[in-house]
C-alpha cells in the first residue's frame, strides 16, 4: 500500500474492500469525540460525506490503554474499518494512515468527482520507534506568515511527526510578541534588508523583511498543533543569536565594550559577536520573557538555544570579567554554563525542562550536588511597581525556600555538531534529541549538481536522509544494558531559512527529504543503515509524491529543480567532504 513511513505489523487479507459512501458514520468510542471531530472535519473535506454519528456507523473509533499513547490498530473488512489508539494521539496517526489506505484524493481539502473511496482489507499495527519526532523551522531568519506554519503542521501531523520546534529569535528577528517588553517586536521583529547568498555572493535585496506572531497567534498554533498531537517547542536562543534583542533594549548587550545602541536587527547571515551581558538585570529581562513564554507553550521542553555564542565580547567586558571573578569561575564558557544552568534551574522550579544546542555541554550541564547561588536581586529591569503580596518569582525567591543543593539537571541536549555531543550527554545522563548537521539538516542541498538552488552545506540526498541512523555505535556498542542509548529520546530534521524567502523554499528543501526523515524516526528500520531497502522506500516515493501533490507540497522533484525552483547564480556555501 506504499504507506509512508512504514507500519510495524501490516497484513493485507483476502477480502473485499470497504467503500466509503454517503451513509458512511462515524461510531465515536468513549473518549474518542476530538479524534473524530478531526477524522469527519478531514475527510470530511476530501470526500464531501458527512461522516455522521447518527448513521449506521462504519467507521469505529475506539481507545485500548494496552497499547501506547501513539500506537493503533486499524483494521478493515468488508463490513467496515476499525481505528483503535493507545490514547487520542494514536488514533490521530491511524487516521493519517486511513487517508494514505484511500488514495492521494483523501489528502484534498475539497472532492475530485467520480473518486471511489475503497479501503482495502487490512490489519495494521503500528507504533513509533522515538518519542520525539520532530522538526525546526526558523522563523527568524525568514519569517512565516501563521498561515505557513499552520499549513506545515498539516504537513507534519500527515507524516507522523510530533514536534515542532520553533526558533523564534535570532540575530535577524523576534518573532514573538512579549507585551512586558514590548520594543522586541516593535523593533526586533524587521530589518531593513537582508542578505542574498551567502556572504560571498555580497549581494543584499535592499527590500525590509519581517513580521511577528501575536501571543493570540502562537496560542492558535500550539492548539492546531495540539489538535495533531504535536508539540510546540519554543526555542528563545541565548546568550548569542541574541542581536535583534539588543537593537530593541541596547542595555542587554555588552555596552562596555561596543556602542550597543548603534546596533540594528542583524542583516547578514552567521555567527554574530553581538551577545547579552550577563548582568542580574538581563537574568531577569529574560526570566520575564520566559514567563510570558511558558503562559503560552504548555511544552515539557523550552529551548533556550546557547549555540555559536562567541566569547570575545565576554573577554572583553570588564563587566564580565567581574562576574566570573565573583563567581569564581574558570573562564568564559563556565560562564556561559552558568548563565544557562541558571535557566535550567529557574525552568525546573516551574516544572519545565531545558533543551539546549550541544554547546550547553561545554563548561559543565551536570548540576548534581551543586551549591546554590546567590539569588539574583530583581530590580532592575522593571521600574514598575509589582504587585504587593504576589509570590516572588524566579530566583529571588527567599533563601530559607531553596534547598541546599541544587537537584540534578534534567536538561536536555540537542545534539547538532554531529554525533559526540549527544553521546557525551547520554552518557552522563541527559536526554538527548539527535540533529546532526552533517546529516538532518535539510537547509543543506540534497544534489551535487549546478542546479541547487543557493547550495549550502553537505550533499545530504534523499538517500542519505533515508540511511541515517540516529543510534551510532558509541551508544549501542556500550556495555551498559543499553542505558545510555535510552537517553536518546529522539530525532529532529532542522530546516534553517536564511537561504529559504519563503514556504515554497521550505517545501522544496523539506520534501521529500522529510518523509524519509519520518520514517526514519517513525518506522522499525534495520539499524545498519546498509542494510535498508532503499530500493523499496524509493518505490513507495513515487507513491508518496502524488500524496504531495495532493496537499500541495512543491517538492524537489526527483528529477531536479523545476526551473522556477533554482536560484541562478545566488552563491551558497557547499561543503565539499563527505559528512563522517
Ligand atoms: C545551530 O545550527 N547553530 C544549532
Amino acid at each position: 500500500m506504499d504507506l509512508i513511513p512504514a507500519p510495524r505489523r501490516f497484513r493485507a487479507l483476502p477480502e473485499p474492500a470497504f467503500t466509503l459512501g454517503p451513509d458512511t458514520g462515524v461510531r465515536v468510542g468513549p473518549g474518542t469525540g476530538r479524534a473524530a471531530r478531526r477524522l469527519r472535519a478531514e475527510l470530511g473535506a476530501a470526500t464531501g460525506f458527512d461522516l455522521d454519528p447518527a448513521s449506521d456507523g462504519r467507521i469505529e473509533l475506539a481507545l485500548d490503554p494496552a497499547l501506547g499513547a501513539e500506537a493503533y490498530r486499524l483494521e478493515s473488512g468488508p463490513d467496515g474499518i476499525r481505528l483503535t489508539g493507545g490514547a487520542e494521539a494514536g488514533l490521530g496517526h491511524a487516521l493519517q494512515t486511513l487517508r494514505q489506505l484511500l488514495g492521494p484524493a483523501a489528502l484534498r481539502r475539497a472532492p475530485l468527482p467520480g473518486t471511489r473511496w475503497e479501503v482495502p482489507a487490512v490489519r495494521i499495527e503500528d507504533a513509533p520507534r522515538f518519542g520525539w519526532r520532530g522538526a525546526l523551522l526558523d522563523v527568524s531568519r525568514h519569517f512565516l506568515p501563521k498561515a505557513d506554519v499552520l499549513r506545515f503542521l498539516d504537513q507534519l501531523a500527515a507524516h507522523k511527526l510530533n514536534v515542532l520546534h520553533l526558533h523564534l529569535t535570532d540575530d535577524q528577528g523576534w518573532r514573538i510578541e512579549i507585551r512586558r517588553h514590548p520594543r522586541l517586536t516593535e523593533v526586533g521583529a524587521w530589518r531593513e534588508r537582508s542578505m542574498v547568498g551567502f556572504r560571498a555572493a555580497d549581494r543584499r535585496d535592499d527590500r525590509p523583511h519581517g513580521g511577528y506572531y501575536t501571543q493570540d497567534d502562537l496560542r492558535e498554533i500550539v492548539a492546531y498543533a495540539a489538535e495533531r498531537q504535536i508539540a510546540v517547542v519554543p526555542e528563545i536562543d541565548l546568550p548569542g543569536h541574541a542581536q535583534a534583542a539588543i537593537a530593541a533594549y541596547p542595555e542587554l548587550g555588552n555596552t562596555d565594550v561596543v556602542d550597543t545602541a548603534a546596533l540594528g536587527v542583524w542583516t547578514d547571515w552567521g555567527v554574530n559577536p553581538n551577545v547579552l551581558n550577563v548582568s542580574d538585570a538581563t537574568l531577569c529581562f529574560v526570566e520575564e520573557v520566559l514567563e510570558e513564554v511558558l503562559e503560552i507553550f504548555p511544552s515539557t521542553f523550552v529551548h533556550l538555544g546557547g549555540d555559536e555564542c562567541p566569547k570575545d565580547q565576554w573577554k572583553a567586558s570588564p563587566a564580565a570579567q567581574a562576574r566570573i571573578k565573583e563567581l569564581g569561575l574558570a573562564d568564559e564558557d563556565e560562564l556561559q554554563s552558568w548563565f544557562i544552568r541558571h535557566f535550567d534551574r529557574w525552568l525546573a522550579e516551574r516544572g519545565r525542562r531545558l533543551i539546549g544546542w550541544d554547546e550547553i555541554l561545554e563548561g559543565g550541564l551536570a548540576i548534581a550536588a551543586e551549591p546554590k547561588a546567590a539569588p539574583v536581586p530583581r530590580e532592575t529591569s522593571d521600574k514598575r511597581p509589582r504587585n504587593e503580596g504576589a509570590p516572588e518569582r524566579g530566583t529571588s525567591a527567599p533563601d530559607r525556600e531553596q534547598p541546599e543543593v541544587r537537584p540534578r539537571s534534567r536538561a536536555a541536549v540537542s545534539s547538532w555538531r554531529g554525533y559526540a555531543g549527544g553521546v557525551a550527554a547520554a552518557k552522563a545522563g541527559h536526554d538527548v534529541v539527535m540533529c546532526p548537521e552533517q546529516h538532518v539538516y535539510l537547509d543543506h542541498r540534497q544534489a551535487a549538481g549546478e542546479d541547487e538552488p543557493i547550495p549550502v552545506g553537505y550533499v545530504r540526498t534523499l538517500e542519505d536522509v533515508y540511511r541515517f541512523e540516529p543510534l551510532p555505535p558509541e551508544l549501542t556498542a556500550l556495555d551498559d544494558g543499553g542505558a545510555a542509548a535510552a537517553h536518546v529520546i529522539g530525532v529532529q530534521a532542522n530546516l534553517w531559512t536564511e537561504f529559504m524567502d519563503d514556504a515554497r523554499d521550505v517545501d522544496y528543501r523539506a520534501f521529500p527529504r522529510l518523509a524519509a526523515f519520518a520514517e526514519v524516526a517513525w518506522s522499525d528500520l534495520p539499524r545498519d543503515p546498509a542494510a535498508r531497502d532503499w530500493a523499496g522506500f524509493e518505490r513507495r516515493a513515487a507513491a508518496h509524491y502524488a500524496r504531495l501533490d495532493a496537499l500541495g507540497v512543491e517538492y524537489r522533484h526527483p528529477a531536479g529543480p523545476r526551473p522556477w525552483q533554482r536560484r541562478p547564480g545566488v552563491l551558497g556555501r557547499p561543503i565539499d567532504a563527505r559528512p563522517e
